[in-house]
């Protein structure tokens, strides 16, 4: 039930934190050590690549997965877009590891890359949030989201729920293989659900920045660096799918090969700058595009931020920003579909679950 609020996704935006602490409670053991089956450690240490096959927001969430993953448990990930890599298979390694990624477990083209790699024998894991969906039945191993139903058609509570059960699983990996850890997940996931909630107790200022960026404009540009690049993707999704403005994330770096020549007086460009080997260059990238009279918006993390920034995020570990990060992207596609009178729930042309390939 929506309850006291509007759409059922500021409803799932407000519920990330309290999804953090179920994930943290449902993948943790008596003694606070991480609880992940013995079955899905063995896989994961015997794969010598992981790929990642999702679609739309899961396919996002993969992508912040494979930078997690590789940084903590050291085995290479691939990220594909499941209509693509099922008609266009890549050459896979010698003993590759599926991992799905799916909210509903039902979509098609997610299914039909299963179907053919447990015909090859390849060993998979599907993420979801609905145990017992055709994808969990269908894959050897099951990890749940808990993240409760999402009723919007706009993905929010899934995808961060996506990224913390990766990074759960990455960190379990890295000890099962023997690694030494810099960082304890489950205490850092209660951060990041912390900061989730300070930026969900100042929705007034996301409503009034989406009034500001997005009031008369047709078009979007997100730009960012490393994770923040993948972020940014998610960011564009978001906007486009619930407000109708044409939207795009870019690699901060890429702008000036081509993109640049997009910007006029007033576009807006948000920008996300959570990460210190890029923080200058991405300023820089920002400084290109405010020079030729684009209306920029950065948000960057306690200990990186310039006066100039309009949001500043609670510190969290630099692998688990996104988690943070996405909530401020979310509101903002969120005021800026309520402000332009769309059904935020149910936008027009989409399906909750795509279910046809
Ligand atoms: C975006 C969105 C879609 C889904 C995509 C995959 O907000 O909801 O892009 O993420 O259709 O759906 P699942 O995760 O159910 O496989």
């Amino acid at each position: 039930e929506k309850g006291t609020y509007d759409y059922f996704m500021m409803k799932e935006i407000d519920e990330q934190p309290f999804v953090m602490r179920k994930i943290i409670q449902q993948y943790q053991d008596e003694s606070n050590n991480i609880k992940v089956e013995q079955v899905v450690r063995d896989e994961m240490a015997k794969a010598d690549r992981i790929y990642i096959i999702a679609a739309g927001t899961s396919y996002n969430a993969g992508l912040v997965g494979k930078q997690i993953i590789e940084n903590v448990a050291g085995i290479p990930v691939e990220v594909h877009i499941a209509s693509e890599f099922s008609y266009n298979m890549p050459l896979l390694s010698e003993k590759p590891l599926f991992i799905f990624i799916s909210q509903s477990g039902e979509t098609a083209d997610s299914r039909s890359v299963l179907v053919k790699t447990q015909a090859m024998g390849h060993p998979s894991i599907t993420v979801t949030n609905v145990p017992g969906s055709t994808l969990s039945r269908e894959a050897d191993y099951t990890l749940p989201l808990y993240a409760g139903p999402e009723i919007a058609v706009a993905s929010t509570k899934a995808y961060t729920a996506q990224i913390a059960v990766l990074t759960i699983l990455a960190v379990d990996t890295a000890k099962a293989k023997g690694k030494t850890l810099t960082f304890d997940p489950l205490q850092e996931l209660a951060i990041v659900a912390n900061a989730m909630e300070t930026l969900t107790d100042k929705k007034d200022v996301f409503e009034q920045m989406a009034l500001d960026l997005f009031k008369d404009t047709r078009n979007a540009f997100y730009i960012g660096r490393g994770v923040d690049y993948y972020v940014v993707q998610e960011a564009s999704l978001k906007l486009k799918e619930i407000s109708y403005i044409q939207a795009e994330g870019f690699a901060g770096g890429e702008l000036k090969h081509g993109t640049i020549a997009l910007i006029e007086e007033g576009t807006p460009v948000i920008a996300i700058a959570t990460q210190e080997n890029v923080n200058l260059s991405i300023r820089g990238n920002v400084q290109e595009v405010a020079a030729r009279g684009a209306n920029t918006c950065t948000v960057s993390m306690e200990g990186l931020e310039k006066d100039e920034d309009r949001v500043v995020l609670p510190h969290v570990h630099p692998l688990l920003t996104p988690l943070v990060s996405v909530v401020p992207m979310q509101l903002l596609a969120y005021y800026a579909a309520v402000q332009r009178g769309c059904d935020v729930d149910k936008p027009r042309n989409l399906a909750k679950s795509v279910t046809v390939e």
